[in-house]
């Protein structure tokens, strides 16, 4: 696999994973990734925000490992957010990463607002996401801030776009982690 879905959701999939009635938007979000996966691909962007441990990076892998195995899209790349402002430096590469970031088929960018807050990394992801936008490749946002958050923290530019591209998946509830 060419792509690298943390270690310890390698193999997560909608049987192995659990239903989370405490966790308000979680039907909701396991209808729209199935419909991402089956027939509707690329017709809608994801964006699933929701507090630390509701799921939501599961859920990306879930579409990620399901979408790689269905043959779907041409070069899926999986990125934390982290990732991708630091191979952004300034450097030889830096145009062959954008490229690559840009092309990515689907590209998942995890934990989108957890990188530090600099305007030139504010800048880098206002322009990944407007040429994403424009060639309408399909892209899942994992996030910790809540969608109204994102005109504050990126500019209105990105809001709208992701506004008009993505399907919201809200999670409200507790976090797995820790349960006995
Ligand atoms: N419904 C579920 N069934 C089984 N395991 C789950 C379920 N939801 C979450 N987990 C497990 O709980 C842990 C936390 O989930 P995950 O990493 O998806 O949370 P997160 O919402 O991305 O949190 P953070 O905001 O901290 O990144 C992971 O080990 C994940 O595999
Ligand atoms: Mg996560």
């Amino acid at each position: 696999m060419s792509f690298k879905v943390p270690a310890n959701l390698r193999g997560a999939t909608l049987a192995n994973t659990e239903d989370r009635p405490d966790v308000k938007g979680w039907d909701g979000a396991i209808s729209s990734i199935t419909s991402a996966l089956n027939g509707s691909y690329g017709e809608s962007w994801l964006f699933i925000c929701g507090p630390v441990g509701s799921g939501k990076t599961r859920l990306a892998a879930i579409f990620a490992q399901q979408a790689h195995a269905s043959g779907l899209g041409w070069v899926m790349r999986w990125e934390p957010v982290q990732d991708i402002i630091e191979k952004l430096r300034p450097s030889d590469n830096l145009r062959k990463w954008r490229n690559k970031l840009v092309e990515a088929d689907p590209l998942i960018i995890d934990d989108l607002g957890s990188e530090y807050a600099s305007e030139w990394g504010r800048a880098e992801i206002e322009r990944l996401i407007s040429k994403r936008y424009d060639s309408r490749l399909m892209t899942v946002i994992t996030s910790n801030l809540p969608f109204e958050r994102i005109p504050e923290k990126y500019g209105e530019r990105v809001a709208d776009r992701l506004r008009e591209i993505s399907t919201v998946i809200e999670l409200i509830g507790p976090s797995y982690r820790g349960r006995s």
